[in-house]
């Protein structure tokens, strides 16, 4: 079983993530430094040289290796669970964490960031962010076993809230 950590940009998935892995004893995999290490470059690099696309295809082949593993806690991408493959091969061993944050908020932490953020760059990155939240709201809603508002945490109390949620869902729960 895995942890798998899913979200919007700035929401705090790798931190959350790290301190998770290490509170729980886990090993610790980030999809976006996979992704890097395999392309060889920063992935504002692979979205200008090689193209979206090429990003996605290379995160989805990292997801499906990343869920034939156990006993990890996977930092997803903003990205990953928007596609099905990705988040059907990451619910058969994963509970899905959902780390939200209000887009207000999200457009404070992102701030000066936008460059590693190869969505947000160009024009108005607060406008984009609260576009792409809407859209994407409802597929992050669905996909989560279970939520947590980050929005007024910091992320060792975003890990703490984690912990304490996951002693709460029943293990069969876990099984789709
Ligand atoms: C993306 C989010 C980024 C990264 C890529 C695309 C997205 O990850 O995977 O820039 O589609 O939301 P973070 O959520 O870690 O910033």
């Amino acid at each position: 079983m895995n942890l798998a950590l899913v979200g919007f940009m700035g929401v705090g998935k790798t931190e959350v993530g790290r301190i998770l892995a290490e509170r729980l004893g886990l090993a610790f995999l980030d999809i976006d430094s996979e992704v890097e290490k395999r392309a060889g470059k920063p992935i504002p690099s692979i979205f200008e040289e090689d193209g979206e696309q090429a990003f996605r295809l290379l995160e989805r082949s990292v997801t499906r290796e990343a869920s034939t593993l156990d006993g990890l806690v996977i930092s997803c991408g903003g990205g990953t669970i928007l596609n099905p493959e990705n988040l059907r091969d990451l619910r058969r061993n994963s509970i899905i964490i959902l780390l939200r944050a209000d887009p207000e908020i999200i457009i404070e932490r992102l701030r000066g960031k936008e460059g590693s953020r190869p969505l947000l760059r160009g024009g108005d990155a607060a406008d984009r962010i609260r576009r792409l939240y809407m859209q994407r709201l409802d597929s992050y809603l669905e996909s989560a076993d279970v939520e947590v508002d980050t929005s007024r945490y910091t992320p060792e109390e975003a890990a703490d809230e984690i912990i304490r949620l996951l002693g709460e869902i029943p293990y069969e729960g876990h099984h789709r």
